[in-house]
């Protein structure tokens, strides 16, 4: 595995740490607390071409590699995990599926507006009655008589930047007949300005709250044939080959957060003083430090490692679903431990808002549970390891 970063990557890398620290460092307390999507810095990390980094020029975004991706991606995370999540879903949710699936047309329609920041895109898969069992979905989308149109009915929910996207990315069931039933999938491009899209109730969440969850209705929406990504019948595919995509994301941008908790927890160790000692010169701290870091390396390693397999597979065409799921799984799990950690090095402080350190603890539960929960991860990981079903 080569590491090696070039100076383009370490480019991205630092014009993102900059961005974080000039705009979203002073604002991201205060959106924590309301609740209230950050658009302003969501819009200026468009414009300055974060939410299309594999996206080529002539399709709006800035052409670069999924490893530039991550670094950028793990920056945001560092100081926001909220301004992270929009950011993952905008490139790799959105972008990534109109970059392997999108005809010529839809790239310069749908693509160009989100890599570019002009608007916000989502994806939209689980429903009321379903997140792990993504295929078992109820949302219909039937064709017209003349075959012009899909008539959309039903609910979709907990869909980040639900309340703030243009254009979101939805799966549909075709053909309810269809056995496996995941064959009567197919993904289509919803435009909410449209009449038959209404947004519903928002989520209040435990963490990432300054991003936007909501779910969202159809009501006879009339979505034109020329909007389906791919062929009738392969949208599960579609879903589950961007989700690879979305899980590495994920996973940098839990990386990010358990760096943020790591590096306060080093300096608030090397600070705070009891029993006459530096706090940091006491074992059971060294070994939760020490722990941490080890624990983050190896994230990384594995997330960079994914990154290399996504790039690669744009040539090869080969899946990476293994190393994106370990990926997620490890970097999720270790930014929650992480971040216990940090409270605990922190004690009362850590539990206290005047620190990010509880907001870090928040943010990081979500790792675990969005884009594939780490149960269904492992499942994933042991399916394709031992070949058994
Ligand atoms: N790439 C391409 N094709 C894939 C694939 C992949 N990674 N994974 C599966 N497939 C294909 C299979 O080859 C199979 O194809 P055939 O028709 O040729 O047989 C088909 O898809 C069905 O696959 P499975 O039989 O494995 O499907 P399953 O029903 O057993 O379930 C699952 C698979 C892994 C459990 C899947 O449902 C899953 O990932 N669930 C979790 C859903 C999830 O992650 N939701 C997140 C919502 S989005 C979100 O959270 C965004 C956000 O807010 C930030």
């Amino acid at each position: 595995m080569d590491l090696q970063l070039t100076d383009e990557h370490r480019m991205i890398r630092d014009m993102a740490r900059d961005f974080a620290q000039k705009e979203i460092a002073s604002i991201a307390a205060e959106h924590d607390e309301t609740g209230e999507f950050p658009y302003e810095t969501i819009m200026k990390m468009g414009a300055q071409g974060f939410m299309g980094i594999e996206v080529p020029e002539e399709y709006g975004g800035v052409g670069m590699d999924t490893l530039a991706y991550v670094l950028a991606l793990e920056e945001i995370s560092k100081v926001d995990g909220s301004h992270g999540v929009v950011m993952s879903v905008c490139n790799s949710l959105y972008c990534y599926g109109f970059l392997r699936y999108g005809t010529e047309e839809q790239k310069q329609k749908y693509l160009r507006p989100v890599a570019s920041g002009e608007a916000i895109g989502a994806y939209a898969l689980t429903e009321p009655q379903s997140g792990s069992d993504a295929s078992n979905m109820r949302l219909t989308a039937a064709l017209s008589p003349d075959g012009s149109h899909y008539v959309i009915n039903g609910t979709k929910s907990w869909i980040t930047s639900g309340p703030v996207a243009k254009y979101i990315l939805l799966f549909a069931q075709t053909d309810p007949d269809a056995k496996p039933r995941h064959r009567g999938v197919s993904a289509l491009i919803i435009d909410t300005g449209e009449p038959g899209f209404e947004r519903g109730k928002t989520e209040p969440k435990l963490g990432i709250r300054a991003s936007a969850t909501c779910e969202i209705h159809f009501e006879d929406y009339k979505c034109p044939v020329g909007a389906r990504l791919g062929e009738e019948g392969e949208g599960f595919k579609i879903s589950m080959a961007v989700l690879d995509a979305g899980r590495i994301g994920i996973a940098s941008q839990a990386l990010g957060i358990a760096e943020a908790a790591y590096e306060a927890s080093l300096e608030y160790a090397r600070e705070r003083e009891a029993f006459g000692k530096k706090i940091g010169q006491f074992q059971m701290i060294q070994q939760k430090l020490a722990d941490m870091k080890m624990r983050i390396e190896a994230s990384r390693l594995l997330i960079y490692k994914a990154a290399l397999a996504k790039q690669a597979s744009k040539e090869t065409h080969k899946r990476y679903t293994l190393e994106s799921c370990m990926a997620k799984t490890f970097a999720s799990e270790t930014a929650m431990w992480v971040t216990t950690q940090a409270i605990q090095i922190h004690a009362g402080m850590g539990y206290s808002k005047e620190l990010p350190i509880e907001r870090y603890f928040r943010d990081a539960k979500v790792t675990e549970i969005y884009e594939g929960t780490s149960e269904i991860q492992r499942m994933v990981i042991a399916r394709m390891e031992t070949g058994l079903r």
